[in-house]
């Protein structure tokens, strides 16, 4: 466990470091804080938030990240005040009209997951078209969790292996997560300072690299993700081993 405060030497994001993990998940937190901090609505935290995740695909494209998976919307935060919810859904629809195309251009293919039969039938058909849109030169795929619950994810895994009727082994029911195709998270990048998971891929979170650091959301640039990038690439990866298997979750480069 780390935070930005203890991470030691600055990496310029130019600069590759020696180990890119495949798969990077985020949570974006501190939107509200930064916001409030400027007398801002909190809405609007989370509308500069959006710019710092379009940075955040960027800096993963530049730096090789084939997966990046984003919390957006987790099941609990419905229970938010309305007012905040519907400006954040507002939001989402309008990034799914605006930054679709821009994405495919950077070569990075979209997918949600998640609940989405709450969500307003708009915005569900934003987000098939936003799955289905044709990208030629795929170099990032990004899931954007929405609705998104670890337990539920879990709960639905179980319900469609319960219908199968197959053996419950970890390795049947890992075949009904959501991102079962992908590799699980080598690292996981929690901003705001808060030390948690808040029920993000429980399951699949099992043996990332977690990554803390006081940012908040909105300030996060390219280079605060190679500042990560740097430092898992000092962890040393056992899965439960012993020593001697240096980040074998990630792509050495150099
Ligand atoms: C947590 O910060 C952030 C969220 C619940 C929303 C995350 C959404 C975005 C970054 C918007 C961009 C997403 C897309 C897909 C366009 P918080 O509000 O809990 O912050 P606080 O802890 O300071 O209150």
């Amino acid at each position: 466990m780390s935070s930005k405060t203890s991470a030691s030497a600055k990496a310029p994001h130019a600069k590759s470091p020696a180990v890119v993990p495949r798969h990077v998940a985020v949570v974006m937190d501190g939107n509200g804080r930064w916001a409030t901090r400027r007398l801002l609505p909190r809405s609007a935290g989370h509308k500069f938030g959006a710019d710092a995740l379009k940075r955040l695909v960027r800096g993963c494209v530049q730096q090789g990240v084939a997966h990046l998976t984003v919390f957006a919307f987790s099941s609990e935060n419905w229970n938010r005040p309305e007012q905040e919810v519907t400006a954040l859904m507002q939001l989402f629809v309008q990034a799914l009209q605006k930054d679709t195309g821009d994405l495919a251009a950077q070569g990075v293919s979209l997918r949600f997951i998640g609940d989405r039969a709450p969500l307003h039938s708009e915005m569900q058909e934003l987000m098939r078209h936003a799955e289905t849109f044709p990208v030629q030169q795929p170099r990032l795929r990004l899931n954007v969790a929405l609705n998104y619950g670890g337990r539920w994810d879990i709960v639905q895994a179980a319900r469609a292996l319960q219908a199968e009727g197959g053996d419950w082994t970890e390795a049947n029911l890992a075949r009904h997560l959501c991102l079962a195709d992908i590799p699980e998270p080598d690292l996981l990048i929690r901003t705001g300072g808060e030390h948690r998971i808040s029920n993000f891929l429980l399951w699949q979170l099992a043996y990332t690299e977690l990554y803390f650091t006081n940012t908040l959301w909105p300030d996060f640039t390219e280079e605060s993700l190679a500042d990560a990038i740097a430092d898992y690439s000092r962890r040393e990866r056992r899965f439960g081993r012993v020593a001697g298997a240096k980040a074998a979750g990630g792509l050495r480069v150099a």
